[in-house]
């Protein structure tokens, strides 16, 4: 029987979705892994948090080489991570309690080990195996790519078949794009979208939603042109095309032919003009709207994007996402480390860059992700921000998808040593480090011998990515045992959504208030962030929960946000 919190319809729409990269999560297997036996041990630990649902990034066959987004086998589990029984196994438990499971699709590109693409390369030029995939014939008979589009890992976009014919990758060279106009593609994903429905998922996080059908008809624009992106109409060549919606309507089919409905949410790095379209119910239902990770610690900021995201919601009928991190991005607690750059223009300009990447939050990214050169990071302002902003994000109406380990403000480990790092990113531009400092190994135990690994109670034989010695202090048992953690904050804060989302709270409003304050509110249910560094009166009401550790009766303390019930 399905539990009563996914029996809601659309129960999505306003859920708390905690992300697991599985690798890193845990590791019951005992090799350094982490893998699906490893989540279903650690239900217990999910359900205390007090999410409804997990994604899962890729679990399935993978060489690695872009971390699992490189697929060898849609429907069947990495041997290394587990079985297909043993997902069963983990789609009841984590059922049972009463938590959904969305896993993620990668249609954009399988891996140059899947069966096809290694049919592709040992058959000819023209052949239908071929067709599956985006070959074209070199430049200067062959000897050259077919054109000087550049992969969004660096270097070319096409890799050599041997026989004179190239095939287009948009990342790495091991991720092969599908050709989505042969209708063999499109059949073999529905296939995949039954095989993992039919196995109880609930739910699909789509990998590069805008990419799939492209226009590879000549005369190709040259790379200059291609990075002319995003565009508010679907005239790009491979990006955000107004054809991709036949494929998503008819994945749309697919959902609603099972009960509940199952539904998707579209990683669609679009313009936000065009992210409704994949939003909608006849689509995708929901896409991620990734600003909220970009907004600079400032309220402006804040208030911008949540209007912006409201309003997207006003377009479609779907429920808005909010996030502050995942596996792409550097950790919260770090990036809010970072000193504000007063004025995000001056970058802007210097740098010639799109300017709605434009601000602090951007050029944190470069930072964390620049080898060697990271600036001095305020942790513990950094952690203060990122629980602040973790407890607007669950004030708001919509869906918030928490990154692993950002429930314990675990900070980047910005100083992986380069010869460990896994990410193709990493060292594929001069600037690049790569991702890896967001994906090591989460620290379940603070003596870093527990369970004899040598991992922090990730595991019993070491983690697959260096730990540094500080994890073991941000480590679950350190702060299951203390109740003014971030982890006691984020399971507090979920158990009072949960209460004051039973019945619908109030309409969202904003409230007018001090400068550097952000105030909204939903009904009695107030929302108070101070995003100075001196605190700031507050209106008289009952503090249902304060983000740092030394309590609202002084006001909202500096860099924190404030739950309020007043009339
Ligand atoms: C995923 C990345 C991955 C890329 C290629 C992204 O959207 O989130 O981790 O490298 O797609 O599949």
């Amino acid at each position: 029987m399905t539990h009563p919190r996914l029996a809601r319809p659309q129960w999505w729409h306003d859920a708390v979705v905690y992300q697991i990269y599985p690798r890193s999560f845990a590791d019951a297997h005992g090799d350094g892994l982490g893998d699906i036996p490893g989540i279903t041990s650690r239900v217990g630990y999910l359900s205390a948090l007090g999410v409804d649902a997990v994604w899962l990034s890729p679990f399935y066959p993978s060489q690695l080489a872009d971390g699992g987004y490189d697929v060898d086998d849609y429907r069947d589990v990495d041997p290394r991570l587990g079985s297909l029984e043993e997902f069963d196994e983990m789609v009841a438990a984590l059922h049972a309690a009463g938590i959904g499971v969305i896993v993620d699709l990668v249609p954009n590109h399988s891996s140059n080990r899947h069966a096809w693409f290694r049919a592709a390369l040992a058959a000819s030029p023209g052949s239908p195996e071929r067709a599956r995939y985006l070959f074209r014939d070199g430049a200067d008979g062959g000897a050259l790519p077919p054109n000087d589009w550049e992969s969004l890992f660096g270097g070319s976009a096409w890799t050599p078949a041997g026989d004179g014919q190239w095939y287009l990758h948009l990342f790495a060279p091991e991720q092969p794009d599908l050709n989505w106009d042969n209708p063999e593609v499109r059949a073999d994903f529905e296939h995949t979208l039954r095989f993992w429905s039919d196995r109880g998922v609930d739910g699909f996080r789509i990998d590069v939603a805008h990419g799939l059908v492209k226009n590879l008809a000549e005369p190709w624009p040259p790379q200059k042109e291609m990075e002319d992106w995003p565009r508010p109409d679907g005239s790009h060549p491979l990006w955000d095309r107004d054809e991709l919606m036949n494929v998503y309507r008819s994945w749309r089919r697919v959902f609603d032919s099972y009960d509940p409905p199952r539904f998707a949410v579209a990683e669609a790095a679009v313009h936000p003009s065009r992210r409704a379209r994949y939003a909608s119910p006849e689509t995708l239902g929901q896409a991620f709207n990734f600003a909220m990770q970009e907004a600079d610690w400032r309220p402006d900021d804040f208030h911008r994007v949540i209007d912006a995201a409201l309003s997207d919601v006003a377009d479609t009928g779907s429920s808005t996402t909010w996030l502050l991190g995942c596996h792409d991005s550097p950790r919260v607690a770090s990036r809010y480390g970072l000193p504000l750059i007063p004025e995000p223009r001056v970058f802007a300009d210097l740098k010639g860059e799109r300017p709605f990447r434009h601000d602090s939050q951007w050029l944190a990214r470069q930072w964390l992700l620049t080898d060697g050169r990271a600036p001095e990071v305020d942790l513990p302002l950094g952690r203060r921000r990122a629980r602040a902003a973790v407890l607007v994000e669950f004030a708001l109406p919509g869906c918030t998808y928490v990154y692993q380990g950002d429930e314990l403000g675990l900070p980047e480990v910005a100083d992986l040593p380069r010869e460990v790092l896994q990410d193709p990113m990493a060292g594929r531009s001069t600037r690049e480090k790569g991702r890896d400092g967001c994906r090591v190994p989460l620290p379940w135990a603070s003596d870093r011998h527990a369970l004899g690994g040598n991992s922090f109670g990730f595991g019993s034989d070491g983690a697959h990515l260096p730990q540094p010695d500080w994890f073991g202090d941000f480590a679950v048992d350190v702060q299951e045992a203390d109740p003014t953690s971030s982890l006691a904050m984020y399971r507090q804060a979920l158990e009072l959504r949960a209460s004051l989302t039973a019945t619908p709270p109030g309409e969202f409003e904003w409230v007018a208030g001090p400068s550097g304050l952000l105030h909204f509110r939903r009904g009695a249910w107030h929302c108070l962030t101070n995003f100075t560094d001196e605190p700031l009166p507050r209106p008289e009401g009952e503090v249902l929960l304060c983000s740092a550790p030394e309590g609202a009766a002084g006001g909202v303390p500096a860099n924190a946000t404030v739950w309020l019930r007043s009339e």
